[in-house]
């Protein structure tokens, strides 16, 4: 994307990332879920909030669906907007965690190197993808929106996994079989890598999160 702003000057903040850190007693963090439509997406990343905010931890979904009624309403389903539509997201999960907040986000993300690109905007560790694995069959039985039988008819040309791709991701730090498992099993998981990873400590233990 070619800069159009331009004479700008970075104002460094007073109260630092650290500083909200601190006060949240715990880390900030981008917790990427990528999966086809219908894969779990969603439904995990607020049922992961619910469990985090429940312990006391500072969070903010942002959702594929949502997201696209406001700050990406101007965008379609072309590569070119979904390139578009994931770099904003990737920008403003950024700020969500200069701002001391674990951030969630569930877009489709179809595509490697705009989750790539989203994954160096940020230091090493602070992006951790978790990759909601469905075979499509069973995205297309559940069909939560009835999109899969739209786009089945051609009356959705671009849908992810009929008409445009899906790239799966080849080293997410976490893979969640949302088939497979019940979704407290896959909470678990989400909470689990917090854990390891030093973001949060464990609410079963401390019933807070980490300094
Ligand atoms: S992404 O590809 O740019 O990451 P995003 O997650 O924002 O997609 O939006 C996906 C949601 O938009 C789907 O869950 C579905 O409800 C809806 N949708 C509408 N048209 C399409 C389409 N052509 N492909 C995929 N999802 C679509």
């Amino acid at each position: 994307m070619t800069k159009k702003s331009t004479n700008t000057i970075w104002h460094h903040a007073t109260i630092t990332r650290a500083d909200k850190e601190a006060l949240h007693k715990h880390k900030s963090a981008i917790l990427w879920f990528t999966g086809l439509s219908g894969s779990g997406k969603s439904t995990l990343a607020h049922a992961v909030e619910d469990y985090l905010h429940h312990a006391g931890i500072s969070t903010f979904v942002l959702d594929g669906d949502n997201v696209r009624h406001g700050l990406c309403s101007d965008l379609g389903f072309s590569d070119d907007d979904r390139i578009e539509n994931i770099r904003r997201i990737g920008e403003l999960a950024k700020l969500m965690i200069e701002a001391g907040v674990i951030t969630l986000t569930a877009f489709i993300s179809p595509f490697k190197s705009d989750r790539n690109s989203a994954r160096n905007l940020v230091p090493h560790g602070d992006f951790l993808e978790i990759y909601c694995q469905c075979p499509i069959e069973t995205c297309e039985k559940r069909d939560v929106k009835g999109l899969y039988k739209k786009a089945r008819a051609g009356e959705i040309p671009f849908f992810t996994g009929i008409g445009s791709p899906y790239e799966a991701p080849e080293q997410p730090e976490l893979v969640v079989n949302t088939h497979a498992q019940s979704l407290d099993e896959s909470v678990q998981c989400v909470v689990n890598l917090l854990i390891q990873r030093g973001i949060i400590r464990d609410p079963a233990v401390s019933g807070n999160a980490s300094e």
